[in-house]
């Protein structure tokens, strides 16, 4: 391990993060009786720009009334570029009560964009005595964000996520899809010809450089790491397969922008029981080893060591805090 030890963020399940636009409250008893892990309720892009300041009233009064149980609530603020950012912070913060759990802030660029929410966050927990410090989620979404993500993940004792905005990010780096999420066939490889000159076509994953290099940022930051929305919300095979690439790299969760995605995102978030099972023989069996004063052991054929334990370990403690 390096001399430098990276402090983690503190532990929250955050397997599906269900977006609900704050300009239709009809949904928001709705979402909180979901099985989401975290809700957030949007002010930034699902809201018109006619509708923003009730959006942001709804939002409030949904923090002061509706009981959300466990669930971790978030606000999504609109971008520091917009004038209606300020209020959102202020009106949310000074009105909605001790319910708020974090903020999420889109297109976040530098580390200076999350210096000034918290210079906006600190005063006002100050001034109201706010018992519960707020956390910060960002959403990477813009070319400059992806640049300056290692600095951003690390700009704020506030930060506990990354998040990857696909849309916003597609958008931002000019390329070529309109989907949420969705693949383009021309990122792809044609194979060399076979002995009778047939030829594939293999689709490859365009959002894999992206993805992976946030949820470096983002561990090495000791930040959970989530994957962004999939707008397709008939296809869940579709989805199924975007999140299962992002749990397989080490994303924690997925947003759904449908509920129909909740339970999706649950189960592929959530270890499988023989995963678990076979994680608690390897602890065992090092356990065993160690004994013995061996550094390594083998278990089913295969080989175990430090590494396998840490492995063993990450998955054990996940079951863990999905059982509680
Ligand atoms: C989310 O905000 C996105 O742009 O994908
Ligand atoms: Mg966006």
């Amino acid at each position: 391990m390096s001399f430098f030890s990276v402090k983690q963020t503190r532990t929250r399940l955050n397997r599906s993060e269900l977006a609900v636009p704050g300009s239709s409250p009809d949904f928001f008893e709705k979402a909180a009786k979901s099985d989401t892990d975290v809700i957030f309720l949007d002010l930034e892009d699902s809201v018109a720009p006619d509708d923003k300041e009730k959006a942001r009233e709804n939002v409030i009064k949904a923090l002061n009334e509706i009981d959300f149980g466990k669930k971790i609530i978030s606000v999504r603020i609109n971008g520091l570029d917009t004038y209606y950012m300020y209020r959102d912070v202020v009106d949310v913060m000074e009105q909605g009560g001790e319910r708020l759990d974090l903020i999420m802030i889109p297109k976040v660029g530098t580390a200076k964009d999350v210096y000034a929410v918290d210079m906006l966050v600190t005063q006002i927990e100050n001034k109201i005595g706010r018992k519960k410090k707020i956390g910060f989620e960002m959403i990477v979404e813009t070319a400059l964000g992806m640049q300056n993500v290692y600095e951003i993940a690390t700009a704020s004792k506030r930060n506990e996520s990354l998040h990857f905005g696909i849309a916003d990010y597609a958008a931002s780096t000019k390329a070529k899809t309109t989907g949420i999420g969705t693949q383009n066939p021309k990122y792809s490889v044609l194979t060399d010809p076979d002995s009778k000159g047939n030829r594939d076509v293999v689709w490859s994953d365009m959002w894999h450089y992206p993805l992976s290099r946030m949820i470096i940022a983002a561990r090495a930051a000791g930040l959970r790491p989530v994957d962004g929305p999939f707008g397709e919300i008939k296809d869940s095979d579709a989805y199924k397969s975007s999140a299962n690439r992002a749990a397989v790299l080490g994303c924690e969760g997925k947003w759904a922008i449908h509920p129909s995605q909740i339970d999706l995102a649950n189960k592929i978030f959530t270890p499988p029981e023989e995963e678990v099972a076979k994680a608690k023989r390897i602890l065992e069996a090092m356990k065993e080893a160690q004994k013995q004063g061996k550094g390594a052991a083998s278990l089913d054929g295969r080989l175990i060591d430090l590494a396998s334990v840490r492995q063993a370990e990450v998955m054990v403690q996940k079951a863990e805090l999905i059982k509680k």
